[in-house]
Parts: C-alpha cells; sequence; structure tokens
C-alpha cells in the first residue's frame, strides 16, 4: 500500500473515502482493506478507474461490492460538501480581500454569489444521489426491486456537476482584475482546478463503476423475481409478500386479468399465475375479496385505487 500511494498519491483522497486512515506500516493492499472492512476488489478497481479511466473500469464493474461503493460514494459527498467546498470559500474570501486592497471591485460580490449558487447544485446533487439512489440501491441489495424506478433513470440524467466550477475559473482568470498578485489567489485558483479534476473523477466512478455494477444487481433481483419458487410459500416468511407479489395483488385486486397483470409487470402469464399460488399459500387467502380486504389493511392499495377506472 505505501508504494502504491507514493507512486499515485492522488490515491490519498481515495483511501479516506473507503475510511482508510494513514499508518498502513508494511501492509499489502489486501491486508489493509481486510483490517478495515474494505472489499479488496472494489478498491483495486476505483484505484484502477483513477489511474487509467474508463477502459479500466470495464474490467472491474462486474466483480465490485455496491455495498462498498455506496459507502466510498457517501464519504466522497461528505468530503466535498462538508470540507473541500467550504474550504475553497474560506480562501476566496480571502485571497479575495488581499488582492482587493481598494474594495470596491464590482466583480467580487458576484463572484462569491456564483461560487455559493455552485455549491448549493452540488448539495442538491449528491443529496438526492444519497436519498434516492442509494435509497433504491439499499433495496436491490435487500432483494427488493421497485416498480417505478431504474438504475437507467439516473444514469439519462446525470449531469457533470464540475462545469460551473470551469466557469468560475474562466471568469476569475480572464476577468477578476486584482489590484496586487496574490499568492493565496493564485493558490486558491490550483485547489479549484484539483476540486474540478475530483468532481469529475467522481462522477466517472459513479458512470464507469457504479452503475454498470447496479445494472447487473437489477438483472439478478429480476431473475430471483422471475423463477419463484413453484413448491410455495416459504414456511419463515409464510406472511411477508415480495414487491412483486404485492404488485400482483395490487393489480388483481383492481380487477386486472392475469394477461393484463403480466403486460403491465413485463412478465409472462406464467409467472403472474405461480404468484398468485405462492400468494395464496403464504397469505392462506383464495378469493379475490379475502384478497381485497388483505390488501387494505396492509396498505398495498387504497379504497381510492379500488374505486379508480381501469
Ligand atoms: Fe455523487
Ligand atoms: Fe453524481
Amino acid at each position: 500500500m505505501f508504494d502504491l500511494i507514493c507512486r499515485q498519491p492522488e490515491l490519498l483522497q481515495m483511501m479516506s473515502r473507503f475510511g482508510i486512515p494513514l499508518g498502513v506500516e508494511d501492509k499489502t493492499v489486501a491486508q489493509v482493506c481486510d483490517a478495515y472492512g474494505v472489499d479488496t476488489l472494489t478498491f483495486v478497481a476505483v484505484a484502477n478507474y483513477i489511474s487509467f479511466g474508463a477502459e479500466a473500469a470495464r474490467h472491474f464493474y462486474d466483480k465490485v461490492s455496491v455495498h462498498s461503493l455506496i459507502d466510498y460514494l457517501r464519504r466522497a459527498h461528505e468530503y466535498f460538501l462538508e470540507f473541500q467546498l467550504p474550504a475553497i470559500r474560506r480562501k476566496l474570501l480571502e485571497a479575495i480581500v488581499c488582492s482587493n486592497v481598494s474594495d470596491v471591485n464590482p466583480v467580487v460580490g458576484l463572484i462569491v454569489k456564483f461560487y455559493d449558487d455552485y455549491t448549493e447544485e452540488v448539495r442538491r446533487h449528491m443529496e438526492n444521489e444519497n436519498k434516492e439512489v442509494f435509497t433504491y440501491v439499499a433495496d436491490l441489495l435487500a432483494g427488493r426491486r421497485r416498480s417505478d424506478y431504474e438504475i437507467d433513470r439516473f444514469a439519462r440524467s446525470h449531469e457533470s456537476i464540475n462545469v460551473k466550477l470551469q466557469e468560475l475559473k474562466n471568469i476569475i482568470i480572464k476577468y477578476y482584475k486584482p489590484d496586487a498578485a496574490s499568492d493565496l489567489l493564485n493558490s486558491m485558483m490550483y485547489d479549484i482546478f484539483e476540486c474540478e479534476k475530483d468532481l469529475q473523477r467522481h462522477c466517472g466512478v459513479e458512470n464507469h463503476l457504479f452503475v454498470p455494477a447496479v445494472r447487473l444487481l437489477e438483472a439478478e433481483v429480476a431473475d430471483k423475481d422471475e423463477a419463484p419458487d413453484a413448491s410455495g410459500a416459504d414456511a419463515d416468511n409464510c406472511s411477508q409478500l415480495t414487491e412483486r407479489e404485492k404488485d400482483v395483488v395490487a393489480l388483481a385486486v383492481r380487477g386486472f386479468r392475469n394477461k393484463e397483470i403480466a403486460d403491465r409487470l413485463c412478465i409472462s402469464v406464467h409467472t403472474v399465475l405461480t404468484h398468485r399460488k405462492n400468494i395464496g399459500a403464504k397469505l392462506d387467502i383464495h378469493s379475490l375479496s379475502g384478497l381485497t380486504i388483505y390488501a387494505i389493511v396492509n396498505r398495498i392499495v387504497t379504497l381510492d385505487d379500488l374505486e379508480a377506472p381501469v
């Protein structure tokens, strides 16, 4: 691990996002990862992406632990929002004060406002990932697939968050005319360059490792869902319906026929019939009216749902 860090110091940030502190002694990467409960292949995958780019990620996305990757991304969000962006802001304010003796430069206030708006945009982006995307993936990891979301929806709308930072960099370098040269201003600009690269890599990990790994997870969960145990209910879990079984119940009690349920859920009629058989066995309810009462009591549907036209 020591050799790796010395060859590629940019991996230092990656280590802290995996929750690995310094003091690695002469341990190997695998020993250090084991000591801190980090999945070694996920660590190696991110390190390879950071060092060699998207091409390297293609060899790893099917080997990573999605759980470890989420921990890594959450910590990265915390780092940007709670540490890196506020640190640059403090330096920006100090640098502007140092370089603007007359204190009448009208651009100063606009630059700070631009930066604050940008930080807010990054916060919204990352909080959405923390709340919506990672919660969806946590459900997948627990074997539950929601029918109202998919990772490709995130992938299609996932925008780069470093564009505005490039713009800020351009504004300051080209148009901000300080009263005097300032080491602090130039040092702050260097931090912005580094932060821009870091954010770009962060988005890259999401696009090239996280999204493809979650796609695989979705397929695994769908396969399990598509092949229910024809023998019936799990004895230990007889009162629990899977998310897909709840979907079938919700449509059945609203009056949809098996073929319509199959079309709506994009599964075969045979699978619908198997789900219905398992639902009956798990709940010991075999009539539609009994299933309707069960669905209302367990909040699978509401009375309004039942009255809505199909
Ligand atoms: Fe992110
Ligand atoms: Fe993102």
